[in-house]
Protein backbone atom coordinates (compact mmCIF):
# COMPACT_ATOMS: atom_id res chain seq x y z
CA UNK A 1 0.00 0.00 0.00
CA UNK A 2 1.48 3.39 -0.75
CA UNK A 3 1.76 5.82 1.76
CA UNK A 4 2.56 8.81 -0.21
CA UNK A 5 0.80 11.79 0.46
CA UNK A 6 -0.81 14.40 -2.18
CA UNK A 7 -0.69 17.87 -0.85
CA UNK A 8 -2.26 21.31 -1.60
CA UNK A 9 -2.26 24.89 -0.71
CA UNK A 10 -5.15 26.06 2.04
CA UNK A 11 -4.08 29.70 1.30
CA UNK A 12 -0.31 29.38 2.38
CA UNK A 13 -0.49 26.35 4.26
CA UNK A 14 0.45 23.05 2.65
CA UNK A 15 -2.59 20.53 3.70
CA UNK A 16 -3.45 16.99 2.55
CA UNK A 17 -5.34 17.46 -0.77
CA UNK A 18 -8.78 15.59 0.82
CA UNK A 19 -8.55 18.22 3.81
CA UNK A 20 -8.55 21.52 1.74
CA UNK A 21 -12.71 21.52 0.88
CA UNK A 22 -13.76 21.23 4.63
CA UNK A 23 -11.27 23.72 5.13
CA UNK A 24 -12.71 25.88 2.24
CA UNK A 25 -16.49 25.05 3.47
CA UNK A 26 -15.60 26.23 6.59
CA UNK A 27 -14.63 29.77 5.62
CA UNK A 28 -17.66 30.43 3.33
CA UNK A 29 -20.42 29.02 5.92
CA UNK A 30 -18.01 32.01 8.67
CA UNK A 31 -18.28 34.41 5.69
CA UNK A 32 -21.74 33.88 4.15
CA UNK A 33 -23.77 35.88 6.13
CA UNK A 34 -21.41 39.08 5.14
CA UNK A 35 -20.13 38.13 1.85
CA UNK A 36 -21.78 40.50 -0.62
CA UNK A 37 -21.34 43.40 1.65
CA UNK A 38 -17.58 42.22 2.15
CA UNK A 39 -17.31 41.78 -1.36
CA UNK A 40 -18.29 45.21 -2.10
CA UNK A 41 -15.75 46.49 1.01
CA UNK A 42 -13.00 44.55 -0.14
CA UNK A 43 -12.89 45.62 -3.51
CA UNK A 44 -14.54 49.04 -3.71
CA UNK A 45 -17.31 47.74 -5.78
CA UNK A 46 -14.85 46.38 -7.95
CA UNK A 47 -16.41 43.11 -8.31
CA UNK A 48 -19.55 44.73 -10.00
CA UNK A 49 -17.78 45.93 -12.49
CA UNK A 50 -15.76 42.55 -13.38
CA UNK A 51 -18.99 40.35 -13.13
CA UNK A 52 -20.22 42.75 -15.31
CA UNK A 53 -17.21 42.47 -17.91
CA UNK A 54 -18.01 38.92 -17.88
CA UNK A 55 -22.05 39.24 -18.82
CA UNK A 56 -20.26 41.47 -21.63
CA UNK A 57 -17.76 38.50 -22.94
CA UNK A 58 -20.97 35.98 -22.70
CA UNK A 59 -23.08 38.23 -24.68
CA UNK A 60 -26.88 36.08 -23.67
CA UNK A 61 -28.72 36.18 -26.26
CA UNK A 62 -31.89 37.79 -26.24
CA UNK A 63 -33.61 35.16 -28.32
CA UNK A 64 -37.00 32.84 -28.28
CA UNK A 65 -34.82 29.71 -27.79
CA UNK A 66 -34.24 29.07 -23.90
CA UNK A 67 -30.42 29.07 -23.01
CA UNK A 68 -29.05 27.27 -20.19
CA UNK A 69 -26.71 29.00 -17.55
CA UNK A 70 -24.78 26.99 -14.98
CA UNK A 71 -23.03 29.45 -12.88
CA UNK A 72 -20.35 27.19 -10.62
CA UNK A 73 -19.83 28.45 -7.53
CA UNK A 74 -22.36 30.76 -8.00
CA UNK A 75 -22.44 31.95 -3.99
CA UNK A 76 -25.43 33.97 -3.68
CA UNK A 77 -26.32 34.07 -7.15
CA UNK A 78 -24.74 37.61 -8.66
CA UNK A 79 -23.33 36.24 -11.77
CA UNK A 80 -26.64 34.31 -12.58
CA UNK A 81 -28.63 37.57 -12.03
CA UNK A 82 -26.53 39.69 -13.59
CA UNK A 83 -27.14 37.37 -17.51
CA UNK A 84 -30.87 36.97 -16.22
CA UNK A 85 -30.65 41.57 -16.45
CA UNK A 86 -28.93 41.08 -19.60
CA UNK A 87 -30.48 37.71 -21.25
CA UNK A 88 -34.01 38.28 -20.63
CA UNK A 89 -37.07 36.05 -19.80
CA UNK A 90 -35.74 32.96 -21.93
CA UNK A 91 -32.34 32.66 -19.78
CA UNK A 92 -32.72 29.45 -17.20
CA UNK A 93 -29.75 29.06 -14.59
CA UNK A 94 -28.36 27.08 -12.33
CA UNK A 95 -26.37 28.49 -9.59
CA UNK A 96 -24.54 24.96 -8.13
CA UNK A 97 -22.46 25.65 -5.27
CA UNK A 98 -20.95 22.91 -2.32
CA UNK A 99 -22.05 25.30 0.23
CA UNK A 100 -25.59 25.25 1.75
CA UNK A 101 -25.12 29.02 3.29
CA UNK A 102 -23.81 30.87 0.33
CA UNK A 103 -27.13 29.01 -1.73
CA UNK A 104 -29.55 30.00 1.01
CA UNK A 105 -28.86 33.46 0.74
CA UNK A 106 -28.95 33.03 -2.84
CA UNK A 107 -32.44 31.64 -2.56
CA UNK A 108 -33.67 35.13 -0.27
CA UNK A 109 -32.01 37.09 -3.26
CA UNK A 110 -33.68 35.57 -5.96
CA UNK A 111 -36.99 35.55 -3.93
CA UNK A 112 -36.58 39.32 -3.50
CA UNK A 113 -36.10 40.00 -7.00
CA UNK A 114 -38.82 37.35 -8.44
CA UNK A 115 -36.60 35.60 -9.86
CA UNK A 116 -37.06 32.44 -8.23
CA UNK A 117 -38.55 30.77 -11.12
CA UNK A 118 -35.46 31.57 -13.47
CA UNK A 119 -32.69 30.25 -11.36
CA UNK A 120 -32.53 27.62 -9.22
CA UNK A 121 -30.07 26.92 -6.79
CA UNK A 122 -28.49 23.67 -6.13
CA UNK A 123 -25.98 21.88 -3.96
CA UNK A 124 -23.18 20.51 -5.73
CA UNK A 125 -19.29 19.83 -6.03
CA UNK A 126 -17.97 21.36 -9.00
CA UNK A 127 -15.28 18.59 -8.97
CA UNK A 128 -18.36 15.88 -9.63
CA UNK A 129 -21.31 17.74 -11.67
CA UNK A 130 -24.68 15.68 -11.49
CA UNK A 131 -25.60 16.97 -14.57
CA UNK A 132 -26.08 15.18 -18.16
CA UNK A 133 -23.33 15.39 -20.59
CA UNK A 134 -23.75 18.50 -23.16
CA UNK A 135 -26.41 20.37 -21.01
CA UNK A 136 -25.41 24.10 -21.09
CA UNK A 137 -25.06 26.82 -23.54
CA UNK A 138 -22.40 28.43 -21.22
CA UNK A 139 -20.57 27.61 -18.08
CA UNK A 140 -19.44 30.67 -15.89
CA UNK A 141 -17.44 30.48 -12.18
CA UNK A 142 -16.20 33.83 -10.69
CA UNK A 143 -13.85 33.92 -8.27
CA UNK A 144 -14.63 30.51 -7.34
CA UNK A 145 -11.79 28.03 -9.29
CA UNK A 146 -9.36 28.96 -6.77
CA UNK A 147 -10.95 27.43 -3.82
CA UNK A 148 -11.50 24.12 -5.83
CA UNK A 149 -9.01 21.28 -4.42
CA UNK A 150 -8.76 19.54 -7.81
CA UNK A 151 -8.83 22.01 -10.45
CA UNK A 152 -8.42 20.11 -13.07
CA UNK A 153 -11.45 17.48 -12.06
CA UNK A 154 -13.40 20.22 -12.23
CA UNK A 155 -12.68 21.73 -15.52
CA UNK A 156 -13.41 18.04 -17.02
CA UNK A 157 -16.73 18.35 -15.49
CA UNK A 158 -17.55 21.84 -16.79
CA UNK A 159 -16.47 20.70 -20.38
CA UNK A 160 -18.30 17.21 -20.02
CA UNK A 161 -21.43 19.47 -19.41
CA UNK A 162 -21.19 21.79 -21.96
CA UNK A 163 -23.00 21.45 -25.02
CA UNK A 164 -21.24 21.60 -28.39
CA UNK A 165 -20.72 25.17 -29.68
CA UNK A 166 -21.43 26.09 -25.78
CA UNK A 167 -18.56 28.46 -23.94
CA UNK A 168 -17.08 28.02 -20.71
CA UNK A 169 -15.87 31.89 -18.84
CA UNK A 170 -13.65 32.12 -15.84
CA UNK A 171 -13.18 35.29 -13.95
CA UNK A 172 -10.45 35.22 -11.33
CA UNK A 173 -8.29 36.91 -9.36
CA UNK A 174 -4.42 37.11 -11.04
CA UNK A 175 -1.21 39.19 -9.87
CA UNK A 176 -0.36 42.31 -11.14
CA UNK A 177 3.11 43.42 -12.46
CA UNK A 178 2.98 47.13 -12.71
CA UNK A 179 5.57 48.70 -10.79
CA UNK A 180 3.27 50.80 -7.59
CA UNK A 181 0.32 48.79 -8.03
CA UNK A 182 2.02 45.63 -6.90
CA UNK A 183 3.27 47.02 -3.84
CA UNK A 184 -0.16 48.79 -3.20
CA UNK A 185 -2.08 46.27 -4.01
CA UNK A 186 0.13 43.69 -1.78
CA UNK A 187 -0.42 46.26 1.71
CA UNK A 188 -4.08 46.53 0.61
CA UNK A 189 -4.71 42.49 0.31
CA UNK A 190 -2.64 41.73 3.39
CA UNK A 191 -3.24 44.66 5.93
CA UNK A 192 -6.62 45.85 4.82
CA UNK A 193 -8.33 43.01 3.96
CA UNK A 194 -8.10 41.19 6.72
CA UNK A 195 -8.74 44.12 9.07
CA UNK A 196 -12.03 45.27 7.19
CA UNK A 197 -13.02 41.20 7.80
CA UNK A 198 -12.46 41.67 11.83
CA UNK A 199 -14.28 45.14 11.87
CA UNK A 200 -17.10 44.51 9.62
CA UNK A 201 -17.59 40.57 10.11
CA UNK A 202 -15.51 40.23 13.38
CA UNK A 203 -12.69 37.34 12.14
CA UNK A 204 -9.95 38.27 10.13
CA UNK A 205 -9.08 34.71 9.54
CA UNK A 206 -11.29 33.68 6.65
CA UNK A 207 -10.39 36.62 4.67
CA UNK A 208 -6.44 35.74 5.19
CA UNK A 209 -7.01 32.59 3.61
CA UNK A 210 -9.33 34.81 0.71
CA UNK A 211 -6.29 36.35 0.10
CA UNK A 212 -3.67 34.25 0.20
CA UNK A 213 -5.74 31.51 -1.63
CA UNK A 214 -4.68 34.62 -4.70
CA UNK A 215 -1.42 33.88 -4.27
CA UNK A 216 -1.47 30.20 -4.79
CA UNK A 217 -3.53 30.24 -7.40
CA UNK A 218 -1.75 29.14 -11.23
CA UNK A 219 -0.69 32.10 -13.44
CA UNK A 220 -2.84 32.58 -16.27
CA UNK A 221 -0.92 31.05 -18.57
CA UNK A 222 -0.38 27.45 -16.70
CA UNK A 223 -4.40 27.66 -16.16
CA UNK A 224 -4.91 28.56 -19.95
CA UNK A 225 -2.89 25.31 -20.46
CA UNK A 226 -4.76 23.24 -17.73
CA UNK A 227 -8.17 24.36 -19.79
CA UNK A 228 -6.58 23.11 -23.04
CA UNK A 229 -5.72 19.46 -21.41
CA UNK A 230 -9.27 19.51 -20.56
CA UNK A 231 -10.50 19.99 -23.62
CA UNK A 232 -11.39 22.95 -24.40
CA UNK A 233 -10.65 25.12 -27.76
CA UNK A 234 -10.10 28.76 -28.87
CA UNK A 235 -8.69 28.93 -25.41
CA UNK A 236 -8.06 32.50 -24.50
CA UNK A 237 -7.29 35.17 -21.38
CA UNK A 238 -7.67 38.62 -20.76
CA UNK A 239 -6.19 40.76 -17.75
CA UNK A 240 -8.59 43.41 -16.24
CA UNK A 241 -7.49 46.73 -13.83
CA UNK A 242 -3.68 45.97 -14.09
CA UNK A 243 -3.85 42.43 -13.91
CA UNK A 244 -5.59 42.24 -10.76
CA UNK A 245 -8.42 39.92 -12.53
CA UNK A 246 -8.23 37.74 -15.50
CA UNK A 247 -11.22 36.34 -17.73
CA UNK A 248 -10.24 32.94 -19.28
CA UNK A 249 -12.93 32.00 -22.09
CA UNK A 250 -12.69 28.34 -23.71
CA UNK A 251 -15.24 26.54 -26.00
CA UNK A 252 -16.76 23.02 -26.19
CA UNK A 253 -16.40 22.21 -30.43
C1 LIG B 1 -15.47 33.74 -3.46
S1 LIG B 1 -17.00 32.83 -3.56
C2 LIG B 1 -17.62 33.31 -5.13
C3 LIG B 1 -19.11 33.41 -5.18
C4 LIG B 1 -19.70 34.02 -6.47
N1 LIG B 1 -19.27 33.30 -7.65
C5 LIG B 1 -19.34 35.47 -6.60
O1 LIG B 1 -18.47 35.79 -7.41
O2 LIG B 1 -19.91 36.29 -5.87
C6 LIG B 1 -16.42 31.19 -3.84
C7 LIG B 1 -17.51 30.14 -3.80
O3 LIG B 1 -16.93 28.88 -4.20
C8 LIG B 1 -17.66 27.86 -3.54
N2 LIG B 1 -16.93 26.58 -3.63
C9 LIG B 1 -15.77 26.24 -3.01
N3 LIG B 1 -15.42 24.99 -3.34
C10 LIG B 1 -16.36 24.51 -4.20
C11 LIG B 1 -16.55 23.28 -4.90
N4 LIG B 1 -15.67 22.29 -4.78
N5 LIG B 1 -17.63 23.15 -5.68
C12 LIG B 1 -18.53 24.15 -5.80
N6 LIG B 1 -18.42 25.34 -5.17
C13 LIG B 1 -17.34 25.53 -4.38
C14 LIG B 1 -17.80 28.42 -2.13
O4 LIG B 1 -18.76 27.73 -1.38
C15 LIG B 1 -18.15 29.89 -2.43
O5 LIG B 1 -19.52 30.09 -2.48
Amino acid sequence: MSTERSDTHFGFRSVPLEEKQALVDDVFHKVARRYDLMNDLMSGGLHRVWKEALVSKLRPPQSERIFELLDIAGGTGDVAFRVIAAGGPNVHAIVADINSDMLAIGRERALERGLDTQVEFREANAESLRFADKSFDAVTIAFGIRNVPRIEAALSEIHRVLKPGGRFLCLEFSSTDIPGLDTLYELYSFHLVPEIGRIVAGNAEPYRYLVESIRRFPTPEIFADMMRKAGFARVDWTPMTGGIVAFHSGWRL
